[in-house]
């Protein structure tokens, strides 16, 4: 072939795989539930520490839970090879990345991994740009299932792009991956990335606080209430295989019980994927108990798959609902202030009534049994009103149940 030939062999393969290039469909029906090592770790990250996590999700009940995915994130890049294939650092993952992906899968666990759009991570690390193809070949023989895909150093890059090829990279390599944008809603990844990945970070990083901005020069981390409020009106983009990502859990960090509670629910009402962030192989009771409320838990996996959202606030007190399965509602109450709040809810006076999901919530035609989901305890009917005390930054969550189901 003249390598005018070759050039246009070349563009017309790159066209084609781009044509028939998808993102790996029937992944994360239900928001991902799993582990990362950054909210507690950072880059202190090595094989042994891993494969202890994995241990801790299977011995602390998360696994029988519904958590799945051990997530590496920064740091556990070496270099490149001279052929331009990525590495891990030898010192930190001695039994390479492969041997780690079996002890994860032997414990009936995925294993997930972490790379960014720009030719450094936001550690400094080895970042895949201009390496996607090759990365893509390097996890798939790794045997990774998860790939969160971070965007620093991306200057000169176009988000759609960088991240499309990417998810065509995985897609040519053969094994399924979800695919989790991490490019902090910058360009408004739930507009475009439906497509593209199965779930997208909306904000920049949480902070292990409740309501606090940690500024750190040139940007911020944020608090679990700075991440809530700051995306209103996306919940329309999530669904089955594409969901909001309001960032990692911090719950067992550090936070009082009641806030970790709080942040919990409140993931769990957004259909937020699920990624805890504290050390699996040393949690408190409290935390343990969190985490593994198959109740609400029942909440955030709901096959519906419809976000909820803040319907009302009154005297600092805010109403979140959610749209379940067979005609059930969620209903989280959260205090926002810093005092105890005596909440009074007359359902008969607020029907609730959802757009984006046809739904409404009216309880003068349909009586709803109620569940307390962390009391794990009926809470009678809505024929009666609410009246309960709540205790500052503290949840009620119920489950509302028609009662001819
Ligand atoms: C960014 C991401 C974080 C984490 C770090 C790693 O800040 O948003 O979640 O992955 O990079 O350096």
């Amino acid at each position: 072939m003249k390598p005018s030939m070759n050039a246009l062999a070349l563009a017309v393969l790159i066209l084609a795989s781009n044509a028939f290039s998808q993102k790996f469909e029937g992944l994360a029906l239900t928001p991902p539930m799993g582990w990362n090592s950054w909210n507690k770790f950072g880059c202190n990250v090595d094989e042994k520490m891993i494969r202890s996590m994995a241990d801790g999700m299977v011995s602390s009940g998360m696994k029988d839970a519904g958590y799945q995915y051990i997530v590496i994130d920064d740091c556990w890049h070496g270099g490149r090879d001279s052929l331009g294939f990525v590495y891990p650092d030898s010192q930190r993952f001695p039994s390479g990345m492969k041997a780690l992906a079996g002890y994860i899968h032997s414990k009936g666990l995925k294993f997930g991994i972490y790379s960014c759009a720009g030719d450094k991570t936001c550690a400094g690390r080895t970042g895949s740009r201009g390496h996607e193809y090759q990365d893509a070949l390097a996890y798939a023989s790794w045997g990774v299932d998860y790939l969160k895909y971070d965007w620093c150093n991306s200057e000169g890059l176009n988000s759609i792009g960088a991240y499309t090829t990417m998810r065509n990279a995985l897609f040519a390599a053969h094994r399924p991956v979800v695919f989790s944008l991490c490019e902090w809603g910058d360009t408004k990844s739930w507009e475009w990335a439906k497509d593209v990945g199965h779930l997208w970070r909306t904000t920049g990083d949480i902070s292990n606080c409740f309501d606090c901005e940690n500024n750190h020069g040139s940007w911020s981390s944020w608090g679990v209430m700075r991440i809530v409020e700051m995306r209103k009106d996306i919940r329309k983009y999530a669904g089955p295989g594409h969901w909001n990502d309001p960032d990692m859990l911090e719950v067992g960090n550090g936070m009082p019980v009641n806030e970790d509670r709080s942040h919990f629910s409140l993931w769990c009402m957004m259909a937020a994927p699920l990624i805890a962030g504290n050390d699996l192989r040393a949690m408190s009771k409290e935390t343990n108990e969190i985490l593994t409320n198959r109740e609400v838990l029942g909440v955030d996996q709901d096959s519906l798959g419809i976000q909820g959202y803040l319907y009302t606030m009154q005297d600092s007190v805010e109403v979140w609902v959610k749209p379940l399965v067979h005609g059930d509602w969620a209903v989280c109450f959260l205090n926002r202030s810093a005092g105890t709040r005596k909440l009074e809810f007359d359902w008969s006076k607020n029907i609730i009534a959802d757009d984006l999901s046809q739904r409404t919530l009216n309880t003068n035609e349909t009586v709803y049994k109620m569940r307390d989901l962390w009391q794990k305890k009926s809470a009678g009917d809505t024929k009666k009103n609410i009246s309960a005390e709540l205790a500052a930054h503290n949840v009620l969550v119920l489950r509302l149940i028609p009662e001819q189901h």
